[in-house]
């Protein structure tokens, strides 16, 4: 196990390439099941620990996956032999539920592990299986597995109870190949749902409505291998924006989609950074300022993201002020409170609240990544500590920041991996 090691207080400054968006690669991936014909080539792939264990699950499917030295991920879904998820690669991946809506479609069948809680919340995916189980599909669950079979999914008229991106994947890719027409109301809007739309309707999908709340999915015969470049990485995006604005530097983000990161850059403005955009980049300028305190309430896009929400946090952990942090998605997402409060910060919680009064310096320490995001917002914290904070439990950020510690040294970042 590594752990990273973080020398402060040096400025955020330089250029950098943000990778494809793990969110929408990982439904990609899954959806590459269900060609009937040809190859699926996936590019501007991230390399990162979940595309890896989505690329074992599919493998130890059948699905024979081939990767060049660039990261474009061919499928050839032809050598599928077993429809079955185990626990021991679902469980260090909730994604993995984005197989079960592919296998049904296609195959009829599919045994997946139920992915169980994670260390952000208990993460249901009840809207899922009852979605599925709607479109005609019989689903039992034992033994910690969830089985679903059916001969085919019948078109139907579906209302997520509350929006759930994965469980809009999920029907998305399922719909594609049912009989008739799915109508998905009260779906996920975030531009990974839209990208893996894109994705679909180039397959020969007939998707209709993405990006907004009712999406109509006219059912096919057949899907066909493509070749399909992911989307940028909105939250890497804005983490590296938040890097520069935290440490008072200036950063420009190459290939990136500034309108999908357009309430982190609104927010950064009230920070007090001047940022300024073309169609693929956003520059940000601290000019050594520092952050006011913003508050910061999540919801599904284009609301603020869950996502962002920890990163913010380390923001306004040094910003000048208070400020209120509500995280509406998680119930559990403010593991890096107490770590960051190792640093020196002054944040309280009450129920799924975080106050936050700036200090005027963070002071390092040796702190514990709990997961994915609040890996990425201790990294900011100590980007922006006085003295040395070092980060152990760093698999967590392996999972979704493509080569994060090389990119931050590239920007001028005094850090460094070392095995512990
Ligand atoms: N929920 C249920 N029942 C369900 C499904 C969801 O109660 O059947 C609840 C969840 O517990 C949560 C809320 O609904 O309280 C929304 O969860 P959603 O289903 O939208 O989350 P998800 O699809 O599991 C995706 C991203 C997460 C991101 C969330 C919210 C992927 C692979 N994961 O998760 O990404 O935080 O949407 O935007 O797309 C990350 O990348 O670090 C990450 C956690």
């Amino acid at each position: 196990m590594d752990k990273l090691i973080i020398k402060g207080m040096n400025p955020i400054k330089g250029e950098v390439s943000v990778s494809g968006a793990k969110n929408a690669v990982l439904p990609m991936l899954c959806a590459s099941v269900m060609v009937s014909e040809g190859f699926v080539t996936i590019k501007n792939v991230p390399h990162l620990h979940d595309v890896t264990t989505t690329v074992r699950l599919l493998n130890q499917m059948g699905v024979t996956v081939t990767m060049d030295e660039e990261m474009n991920i061919e499928l050839d879904s032809s050598t599928m032999n077993n429809f079955y998820a185990p626990y021991d690669l679902v469980k260090t991946m909730r994604a993995s539920i984005l197989v079960l809506g592919p296998l049904l479609a296609k195959f009829g069948s599919a045994k997946v592990s139920l992915p169980g809680g994670c260390a952000i919340g208990t993460r249901p995916v009840e809207m899922h299986l009852n979605a599925l189980a709607k479109m005609g599909a019989k689903i039992d669950i034992s033994n910690g597995y969830i089985s679903a079979s059916c001969n085919q999914l019948i078109g139907s008229d579906i209302t997520f109870p509350q929006i759930t991106v994965t469980g809009t994947e999920n029907l998305l890719m399922a719909s594609s190949l049912a009989k008739g027409k799915t109508v998905i109301s009260n779906a996920a809007k975030e531009p990974e749902v839209v990208d893996l739309a894109n994705f679909l309707n180039l397959m020969g999908a007939s998707i209709k409505g993405a990006g907004t709340d009712v999406i109509e999915v006219e059912g096919v015969d057949t899907l066909k291998g493509i070749a399909y470049s992911a989307l940028p990485d909105r939250i890497e995006t804005g983490t590296f924006l938040v890097a520069a604005a935290i440490t008072g530097g200036q950063i420009t983000i190459k290939n990136a989609i500034p309108s999908h990161v357009e309430i982190v850059i609104e927010k950064l403005k009230e920070a007090g950074a001047e940022i300024t955009t073309t169609e693929s980049t956003i520059s940000l300028d601290m000019k050594g300022k520092r952050p006011r305190s913003v508050n910061i309430e999540t919801g599904p896009y284009p609301l603020f993201p869950t996502d962002m929400q920890a990163q913010l946090t380390a923001l306004n952990s040094i910003a000048s002020g208070m400020s209120t942090i509500k995280e509406n998605i998680f119930e559990n997402r403010f593991m890096h409170v107490q770590e960051m409060s190792r640093m020196g910060a002054d944040i309280k919680l009450n129920n799924n609240c975080a106050i936050v009064t700036g200090r005027t310096e963070l002071v390092g320490a040796p702190v514990m990544a709990t997961d994915l995001r609040a890996s990425a917002s201790l990294i900011l914290a100590g980007l922006a500590a006085k003295g040395v904070t070092e980060v152990e439990r760093i698999y967590h950020i392996d999972r979704g920041y493509d080569c994060i510690e090389e990119k931050l040294k590239q920007l001028g970042a005094d850090i460094l991996r070392v095995p512990m």
